[in-house]
């Protein structure tokens, strides 16, 4: 049986489970939920207090990923990416959300400002683009801006895209800073940041 992964990932609340979650369904194979397996199988190396979340051990992951991935095709949805022990990728799909929406998001799911912040910053400065381009090249990595979308017919896309074997078609590019101002909203984001960072100056 052919087997191969697809990563999905992105910065903190950019919709990775529901869509991965969902299109795996669609395309009837397996989804694996990577923090929920890290935390089921204890594959982290100890809590840090201070960013309040757990340090995951990729040797661990990667050795047990190897072989919960056997014998079918995955859809992972992760903020980490590695490179599983003897299993292809076929493909990394970065999920994006503007960064006024995320803010929003983010505030709804309850997260400190520290938190928003870094996330905003991260998907500003296209971080989990980068990441991803330099774990796999960038052959295998494609982007999509799910902002305002519908995940339904997100997913509707991007299955009909895999079916006929365009999926690196859905790739777009992406300039926040310029879609922000197209919409009004640079400023706001980029006060909520400088805001902050004088907030952390006066810690320092
Ligand atoms: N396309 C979308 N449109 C509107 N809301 C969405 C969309 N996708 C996800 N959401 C909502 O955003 C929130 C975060 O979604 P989800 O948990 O799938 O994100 P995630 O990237 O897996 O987050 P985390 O990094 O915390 O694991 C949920 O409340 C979800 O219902
Ligand atoms: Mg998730």
């Amino acid at each position: 049986m052919e087997e191969w992964v697809i990563f999905v990932t992105g910065v903190a609340s950019v919709g990775k489970t529901l869509f991965s979650m969902k299109l795996a369904e669609k395309l009837g194979i397996r989804f694996i939920d990577l923090p929920e397996v890290i935390m089921e199988m204890k594959l982290y190396e100890y809590y840090d207090e201070v960013a309040r979340e757990y340090v995951v051990d990729f040797r661990k992951v990667s050795g047990k990923l190897g072989s919960l991935l056997k014998k079918d095709k995955t859809i992972i949805a992760s903020v980490y990416l590695f490179k599983p022990r003897n299993i292809t990728v076929r493909l990394v799909i970065v999920l994006r959300v503007r960064p006024d929406i995320l803010m929003l998001r983010l505030r709804e799911r309850g997260y400190p400002e520290w938190k928003i912040a870094e996330n905003l910053l991260a998907e500003i400065v296209d971080k989990p683009l980068h990441d991803a381009l330099k774990t796999f090249g960038k052959r295998k990595v494609i982007q999509i801006d799910v902002t305002d979308k519908n995940i339904d017919e997100l997913v509707e896309n991007v299955y009909s895209a895999y079916l006929s074997s365009n999926l690196r078609n859905l790739d777009v590019r992406v300039d926040w800073i310029g879609e922000l101002e197209k919409v009004e909203r640079g400023h706001d984001v980029l006060q909520f940041l400088a805001r902050y960072t004088k907030f952390i100056s006066k810690q320092i």
